[in-house]
């Protein structure tokens, strides 16, 4: 039976100092109406998805709202060491991981579920399959990072990245961003 939370509720539930399984199973079983989270999801009009800073406490954790437009996808990219939890809060998102040189898993998640990365040695890619919904993921980061590593599908290192978030704290930072309504 999943409860209902607010984003404060899962923000201090994290502040605490947590096991994996903990985490896992506290995201997994905390349900997050859209009434909470809709005012922190923007897409910019110029990206295939947008990320929206929540709440960041640096050196210990991050919280990330993405917004995915459909059929649209990001790089193969690692997490620069962090760990990494998502949650589907809206849609459904397609996830590739790839461990040396080779894809290891393609899964789909649909609303409600979640996914915990451990990020050693692992590159991810992540899209929205649908060709209608906009999809929406809450992605905790532990610790918070800045720059990630692009590759191509050969594993290859193709460029150093610095993120960019489309909004922070609810406040758009661009003029082409639109709030998902
Ligand atoms: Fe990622």
């Amino acid at each position: 039976m999943n409860s209902k939370r607010s984003i404060e509720d899962v923000i201090e539930f994290v502040q605490v100092k947590r096991t994996n399984k903990e985490v896992h199973d506290f995201l997994k079983t905390s349900c997050i109406p859209k009434s909470e989270w809709s005012k922190y999801a923007f897409i910019r009009h110029s990206e295939s998805y947008s990320r929206n800073l929540i709440h960041d406490e640096p050196g210990k954790f991050c919280f990330i709202l993405i917004c995915w437009k459909p059929g649209h996808y990001n790089a193969i990219h690692d997490h620069n060491g962090s760990d990494c939890y998502f949650k589907v809060l809206q849609g459904r998102v397609r996830e590739k991981q790839f461990q040396k040189q080779s894809q290891k898993s393609d899964k789909d998640y649909d609303e409600e579920e979640v996914c915990y990365l451990e990020s050693l040695n692992l590159s991810h890619q992540m899209s929205n399959p649908d060709s209608e919904t906009t999809a929406v993921t809450l992605h905790l980061y532990i610790p918070p990072f800045d720059k990630c590593h692009i590759y191509d599908p050969n594993g290859q290192q193709i460029e150093e990245v610095v993120l960019r978030y489309a909004s922070e704290l609810g406040k758009p930072l661009y003029e082409d961003c639109q709030q998902l309504l």
